[in-house]
């Protein structure tokens, strides 16, 4: 649950701070004296079915190059979208985020309803958000390539599942190109037995004599033929391996014996070359190269920061000059970063000449981007320096906003790369823990962290807790424990007052107490309108709407639950498992009205919605409430399965207060098969389903049923859905009873 979007009720004024990082989605400019790779390009370029590009090869291959190249080639004309990945995209809301960005860039305006509904719940990304990017995306007059570099920084499952599923439904204005240094886990080979997909590989890029030449050439340098092939040969065609080795040769003699004294795999190569390259620097550049490794991006404020220079302007300028593997992450020489083969190297030579010092250098970092509001990048150099501490109170006054985007995964990363000792003792990251659990739909380990915050001695955030125990209870159907916490959570004067408002006002419902509820209720709305909090008000209104229409007060009932749902405009509002409520209400508006069809329409889109987010009570609700559209509408086996599901549900919740009769008064409304079936009904169930009837009337589970019947819990389970259905019984005490009456047990 979301503390803002996704559970509204507690949404607060959290400016969010984690700003898109605009270099991300930077075009690498291709730098002069590049080797045209005409063959390779060729192959790019698009035409036939074509879907996926995707360019595999280790590290320094000349991927990203061959990439930004293709764009500019002159077999091509479409616009590009650049998206370079990196660790902090493993997780799904900001993946996608970046995604949508980055073919803004190309596509103005575009994917605004997507990046609303990524602000929710986890599931809302394969269920609404890139079917609504799909869609858009189909309706372009015009074809994109949106390339997505360094894939293999994504490890996150979801994310691959998500990329599989777009591709498995990409329209065809869209080819998505990108590289890896490892296969990608995006089930390929459907798409290349249907011919849309292209698969470049290392041996592809490898460079060729004549490649070589002219790399060597571009640099400045020219050797002899025989030279050329040798150092082709033995960096087999590797081009950060000739790059590495034209930079060692430059303003060198003896050329000829400095590529025979190279041999070995790539790893030493890299090493060896990049010690020269590293060796002829002068002092200055030497330490700032090295010292500055501990950084993921540069730029000169950030590097004076953590050098404790002046000068790190003019540094990275003649960095830059030299072609020293920096990578440029803008076009106006504010971000770079090494290249990684580089920076890996000036970071091992950090561990092995001043090992004592990286620490201060990453404390330096952190606060650096902690000043500039680069949250992220703050935690993450805390975290690198061991300074937990630091690192703890980066995340527990930042965690809310991130959450309130639905960077779930962003949170729950940070909180991953604590010790667990860190997180269970801090009352505030326990809460973080259990808000997050709590939105991904995890009712038992939101419990666990719940109790753990209970648990820590500590008087922060009392109330906090108070109100997370109250959503939480309130979402397992535990209705006089919800009520509890949140009359406490109001005592305690809660930040989070909407919430605890909302709360005690649905719990006075479902006991009954309707005058006390719509107090409550109207608090709500009035808090919740406040804050701006247009989620958290369109709830209040129709639990108020639910309230009008089953004292009879129709047109009321209409005003709030159309209140509920004009209450707000953003994209993605409609989408809100909140508007469960409203939906219900119009439902019961309409039957009272005499339109059935209407009826059942708003019982569909609520139980569409509820199974959004909504609690198991609500989820009940719904069901209970299209039930009894399919029953009036004569589509009985379709009732009877909704409420078979409903009351698996409410058997479930420890305290479901007001639905527990709900339910029964649906279940006893229901038409029993008519009398004269009644006696064919001995035949209609089988001899099992009689033998499973039997059974269960005992106090057996499912799963012993089936033990004592020598079938499988599935076919136990097959068999009860059909007794069910031949009894048009809603709940395990119904077949009883219905098979008692009928005189089958
Ligand atoms: N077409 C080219 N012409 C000249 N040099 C090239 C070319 N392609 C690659 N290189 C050199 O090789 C180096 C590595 O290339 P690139 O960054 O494209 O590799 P990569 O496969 O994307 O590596 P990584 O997996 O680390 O991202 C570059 O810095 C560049 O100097
Ligand atoms: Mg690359």
């Amino acid at each position: 649950m979301d503390v803002q979007a996704t559970d509204p009720a507690t949404a607060r004024h959290h400016p969010f701070s984690g700003v898109v990082v605009t270099t991300k989605l930077h075009v690498p400019t291709a730098r002069p004296g590049l080797v045209e790779r005409t063959r390779l390009h060729a192959i790019l370029a698009g035409g036939g079915p074509r879907k996926l590009t995707v360019v595999e090869a280790p590290a320094g291959s000349g991927k990203t190059t061959l990439l930004a190249h293709w764009q500019t080639s002159e077999f091509e004309s479409r616009p590009f979208a650049w998206l370079s990945l990196d660790e902090a995209d493993n997780d799904p809301a900001q993946f996608w985020t970046y995604v949508v960005e980055a073919l803004r860039t190309v596509e103005k305006g575009i994917g605004a309803e997507t990046v609303a509904v990524l602000d929710g719940r986890e599931d809302n990304v394969l269920e609404l958000a890139l079917p609504a990017l799909v869609n858009e995306l189909a309706a372009l007059d015009r074809q994109l390539v949106l390339v997505l570099d360094d894939y293999h920084a994504i490890e996150d499952e979801d994310v691959h599942e998500q990329l599989a599923w777009l591709l498995d439904h990409l329209p065809p204005t869209l080819e998505v190109a990108l590289t890896s240094r490892v296969d990608p886990p995006l089930r390929l080979a459907r798409l290349r037995a249907r011919g849309e997909l292209v698969h470049v590989r290392a041996g592809e890029l490898r460079f060729n004599v004549e490649e070589a030449d002219e790399m060597l050439a571009g640099l400045g340098l020219e050797l002899e033929k025989p030279d050329v092939e040798q150092l082709q040969e033995r960096t087999e065609g590797w081009a950060a391996g000739l790059y590495l080795a034209a930079l060692s040769l430059r303003g060198r003699a003896d050329a000829r014996e400095f590529i025979d004294s190279f041999t070995g795999d790539d790893r030493h190569l890299v090493d060896y070359l990049a010690g020269e390259v590293l060796d002829e620097q002068s002092a200055d550049v030497r330490r700032f190269l090295v010292r500055t490794s501990v950084l993921r991006r540069l730029c000169a404020p950030l590097c004076d920061a953590v050098t404790e220079g002046g000068r790190s302007l003019e540094l990275l300028a003649e960095i830059e000059r030299s072609n020293l593997f920096l990578v440029a992450l803008d076009n106006r020489r504010e971000w770079y970063r090494y290249h990684h083969l580089f920076g890996r190297l000036l970071q091992l030579e950090l561990e092995r000449a001043e090992p004592e010092l990286a620490p201060e250098l990453h404390r330096r970092a952190s606060e650096w981007f902690r000043s500039e509001g680069h949250v992220g990048d703050a935690i993450h150099h805390a975290a690198a320096a061991g300074d937990l501490e630091a690192a703890a109170n980066l995340i527990a006054d930042n965690w809310m906003s991130f959450f309130n985007h639905g960077r779930l995964a962003t949170v729950a990363a940070w909180l991953d790369a604590l010790p667990a000792k860190a997180v269970e003792t801090d009352r505030r990251l326990a809460v973080a823990r259990a808000w997050v659990a709590l939105d991904r739909g995890r009712l038992d380990e939101a419990g666990h962290w719940i109790a753990t915050a209970e648990s820590v001695a500590s008087g922060e955030l009392e109330s906090e807790v108070a109100v997370l125990g109250a959503v939480h209870r309130f979402k397992i159907g535990d209705v006089g424990a919800a009520r509890a916490a949140a009359e406490r959570a109001i005592a305690l004067e809660s930040f989070s007052a909407t919430a605890a408002s909302c709360i005690l006002g649905i719990t006075l419902h479902l006991s009954g107490k309707d005058a006390q509820a719509s107090t409550e209720l109207a608090r709500a709305v009035g808090l919740a309108r406040e804050e701006g909090n247009q989620l958290g008000a369109a709830y209040a209104l129709g639990y108020q709407a639910l309230i009008d229409v089953s004292a009879g007060r129709i047109e009321a009932a209409e005003e709030a639950a159309d209140a509920a749902l004009g209450e707000g405009t953003e994209p993605g509002f409609a989408q809100h498992f909140v508007l469960t409520i409203a939906h219900l209400a119009q439902a019961e508006v309409n039957k009272a009205r005499g339109h059935a069809a209407a009826a059942e329409e708003h019982a569909a889109r609520a139980l569409e919605l509820s199974r959004r987010g909504a609690g198991r009570l609500e989820l009940a609700a719904a069901l209970i409430a299209l039930a009894e559209a399919r029953q009036a509408g004569g589509d009985v086996d379709s009732a009877r399965e909704l409420l078979a599901e409903a009351s698996e549900l409410v058997e479930r919740c420890p305290d479901p207060a007001g639905l527990a009769g709900t339910l029964a008064d649906a279940t006893r409304r229901f038409a029993r098969p008519r009398r004269s079936r009644d006696l064919s009904l001995r035949d209609e169930l089988s001899d099992r389903e009689l033998a499973v009837l039997r059974l269960l009337s005992s106090s057996l589970s499912a799963r012993e049923i089936g033990n004592e019947l020598f079938v499988s819990l599935n076919t136990v389970k097959t068999h009860t859905k059909a007794i069910y259905r031949k009894l048009g019984a809603a709940s395990r005490e119904d077949a009883v009873e219905r098979g008692r009456e009928l005189h089958l047990i």
